[in-house]
């Protein structure tokens, strides 16, 4: 291998080829290929760029580094999400079981807190005795027996990607839309799906801050897993402020309850119902469903108690049991300190103050107090009076003074009257491509 003139091809703006991209993922699993030549490539990549087949290619190639799932037998059609991470993301712990009572089969392979989002993995640990750490065949066969699974990846998964994306994390080359599309799809792409949405998120509190940018990344989501054969479809979803009013761990998980018992905020009931939809009318085969019909179906299984029962399902399979609401530190509200309309959130900042509460990490290993958060009381357009609540800091009485202020100076108030904020900016992938919903 001439690693040294591939790395010099790439960084003069070259293409790879097929065989030279799966050349360097063998060798750089084997440990032939050290980190300073693959982080000298990965900086490459990071200003060049790669063309649609170097991405695919690599997601490839990434993908065949570990284990896929196989479903001998199973007769449910497999789906899945993805979503670019963003404040008060709870939309998973919804869906995973709506799309089990919808009647099909959800792997769901998640994270854990990245920056300043929390993970859905130690979201779902703020429920006494939830085991997220499974194998392989322990999610197959809760797939089998439940319907759904809500997990962290194995180490069989893509062992190229938990080696690249170490590597990435220290060499500033994680914003690299190319590099994303591998990584993400690397181990997604494992679980064997039939259907997958992506969930690109942009905004003060999304990873991707322009809605350019988001756009870019979703397209590239959605071709490449096209490509790999799963038919994709990507939302481009509003993270200007968090989704629904909690953001935090035990908090976030009774609201995503709430939305699952036929209640909770509209916005985290809305997208679920439209990611819903958008992977259920993209499955092979699937004679077109209306999709107006089918959020009316998928409505009436949160209201009916249908999702519900699958996510108590889901709790006792994975060594749980939902009892009821889970404990919440004590509530001190942050009041504005003026009248005026609600301009903007720096949502972004809303999850670095719950990771000062330690509702998140800042360290590998940091244990998590699942019981701060915070409850966002004001949205973007809302009219507010001076001494009016704009949210409820959740969290330890000695805690309050260090993040009050803080808090407060998120929200940016205006004299002049605010436009709501859309849901969806736009549909991304399929023939019912669209711009600039709400
Ligand atoms: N999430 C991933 O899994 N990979 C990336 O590169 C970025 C976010």
């Amino acid at each position: 291998m001439k690693i040294v003139e591939w790395i010099a091809q790439k960084r003069d703006g070259g293409a790879l080829s097929d065989g030279q991209i799966s050349e360097i993922v063998t060798a750089y699993c084997r440990g032939s290929l050290p980190d300073y030549q693959m982080a000298a490539l990965a900086m490459a990549i990071y200003f060049q760029g790669m063309k649609h087949d170097e991405v695919v290619s690599l997601t490839r190639h990434m993908l065949a580094s570990g284990a896929l799932f196989d479903w001998p037998g199973l007769e449910r059609p497999l789906v899945d999400k993805h979503s670019t991470g963003g404040i008060g993301d709870k939309i998973s712990i919804v869906l995973a079981p709506l799309l089990s009572a919808a009647g099909m089969a959800v792997p769901m392979i998640s994270g854990r807190g990245l920056g300043a989002t929390g993970g859905t993995l130690d979201k779902l640990e703020s429920i006494p005795g939830f085991q997220v750490n499974l194998s392989m065949e322990q999610i197959r066969r809760q797939v089998d027996d439940t319907g759904c699974v809500i997990a962290g990846a194995s180490d069989e998964i893509a062992p190229a990607d938990r080696r690249l994306y170490a590597l990435r994390d220290v060499t500033a080359t994680v914003p690299s839309i190319p590099l994303i599309t591998a990584s993400i799809l690397s181990k997604k792409l494992a679980e064997g799906l039939h259907a997958l949405v992506f969930d690109v998120k942009t905004g003060s509190g999304a990873f991707m801050k322009s809605v350019d940018r988001a756009a870019t990344l979703a397209r590239s989501l959605v071709t490449v897993a096209t490509e790999l054969g799963v038919p994709s479809r990507a939302l481009l979803t509003d993270m200007n402020q968090p989704t629904g009013k909690m953001v935090g761990n035990a908090n976030e998980i009774n609201e995503a309850v709430d939305v699952l018992q036929g209640g909770g905020p509209p916005d985290v009931r809305a997208l679920t119902i439209e990611l819903a939809v958008a992977v259920l009318t993209m499955l092979p085969g699937s004679n077109r469903p209306d999709p107006l019909a089918l959020s009316r179906q998928l409505a009436g299984l949160l209201d009916g108690g249908a999702a519900m029962e699958r996510f108590e399902r889901m709790c006792q399979a994975q060594g749980a049991n939902w009892t009821g609401p889970l404990p919440c530190a004590q509530r001190h509200a942050v009041i504005a300190s003026e009248a005026g309309w609600i301009e903007s959130i720096n949502a972004e900042e809303l999850g670095w103050i719950v990771i000062e509460l330690k509702g998140g990490r800042t360290r590998l290993g940091d244990k998590l107090d699942h019981s701060t958060g915070i409850e966002v009381l004001a949205r973007i357009g809302d009219r507010i009076e001076r001494g009016q609540p704009l949210a409820m800091l959740i969290c330890h009485n000695d805690d309050k003074g260090r993040v009050e202020q803080r808090l407060a100076d998120a929200f940016q108030i205006g004299s002049q009257v605010v436009d709501v904020v859309p849901l969806i900016h736009a549909v991304i992938g399929g023939d019912n491509e669209r711009q600039g919903t709400s």
